[in-house]
């Protein structure tokens, strides 16, 4: 029996979607996914694929036109779609924080960098200032800020994009979440700065226990720091499975092609090269299996019926016609 806050996620059938004029488009689709205690959660996928949203939906910070419309999230067995809006405050920044994508929004521009995080210590921990400045101290020690005393003392514009990002995890790390929510915490970043944020963030998780679930597009980052990893595709999970399974026996054309795609050496960061072709616009997606368009392996079936989601190895699970090796009904 978990107990309540123990950091265990558990998303089932989740959809948001948004209402807009030209129509609705269904950001997050029947998402199951699960993000048990103490572990690192990989999320990934290109640009527009839900990601975001997904994460927003279980903070509940959705905002209009959006609108979550069916399944559930709970948080170490609690519901958290039943929470009032006040209670929902309350989990948020305490048992679940979140480094949002654009640092600069998350900090605020008119207050120190210790204050900020000293005063979401206090809001959500109960602590006193005295000791809430000592622990801030202590924190960003722990994330590596140089000299934190002085770090303490400076505005956001007066440190580096690495150094502020180091702020965040501070501030996300401080009232020891059961559950941290890191929507491309590095993609600003550079290479070196990247590496040193994920072995503090993995550090800090084996520490504190907390879950992690790594928002990213950049597959490299999953091989660092997941230990299982959901792929999305216009809305949807297309594959799932543990991190050394999924680089090994991979199946979906789509992973395929996001796994050819790890930046290399000298090629832009954060960009994509691999597949040909865009994500489909939500308002107007293909028939069939969404990736079918782009995919070098599709037979006219694909584009007729839906894949559902296969089990091709026990925590393996691939949402395609192709994928299932044969025997375990894969076939249309
Ligand atoms: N405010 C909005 N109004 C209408 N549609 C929206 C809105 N916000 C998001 N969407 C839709 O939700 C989809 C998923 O967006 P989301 O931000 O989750 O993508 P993402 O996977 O996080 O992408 P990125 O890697 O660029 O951050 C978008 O493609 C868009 O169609
Ligand atoms: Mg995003």
């Amino acid at each position: 029996m978990d107990t309540a806050d123990n950091g265990t996620l558990s998303i089932k059938n989740l959809s948001t979607h948004f209402f807009t004029r030209r129509g609705i488009a269904a950001a997050v689709d029947d998402v199951t996914l699960f993000i048990p205690k103490k572990s690192v959660v990989g999320v990934v996928g290109e640009s527009g694929c839900g990601k975001s949203v997904t994460a927003l939906s279980v903070l509940r910070l959705v905002s209009r036109p959006g609108r979550i419309v069916s399944g559930s999230v709970s948080l170490g067995g609690e519901d958290l779609l039943a929470k009032s809006p006040a209670e929902m405050r309350q989990i948020r920044g305490s048992r679940i924080s979140m480094i949002f994508q654009e640092p600069m929004t998350s900090l605020n521009p008119v207050y120190t960098a210790g204050r900020q995080v000293m005063e979401a210590m206090m809001i959500h921990g109960g602590t006193g200032k005295a000791e809430a400045r000592d622990r801030t101290v202590e924190m960003f020690r722990a994330v590596g800020i140089p000299e934190p005393e002085r770090r303490f003392r400076a505005f956001p514009h007066q440190l580096s994009g690495g150094l502020r990002q180091r702020v965040m995890i501070a501030m996300a790390m401080v009232c020891r979440p059961s559950l941290m929510i890191a929507d491309e915490p590095t993609t600003a970043l550079d290479v070196t700065i990247e590496a040193q944020i994920l072995h503090l963030m993995k550090e800090l998780q084996e520490t504190f226990g907390t879950s992690i679930m790594m928002i990213t597009h950049n597959m490299g980052v999953v091989a660092e720091i997941c230990d299982y990893v959901y792929v999305m595709y216009a809305g949807k999970i297309v594959e799932q499975a543990g991190v050394f399974e999924l680089f090994d026996d991979t199946r979906h054309p789509y992973t395929l092609g996001l796994l050819g795609s790890i930046p290399r050496h000298g090629s832009p960061k954060g960009r994509l090269l691999g597949i040909p072709g865009t994500v489909p616009s939500l308002l107007d997606l293909p028939k069939g299996c969404r990736f079918s368009p782009r995919c070098d392996r599709a037979e006219r079936y694909c584009s007729e019926r839906e894949p559902e989601m296969y089990e091709v190895a026990p925590g393996h699970k691939v949402r395609c016609f192709h994928c299932s090796g044969g025997s375990k009904g894969g076939s249309p």
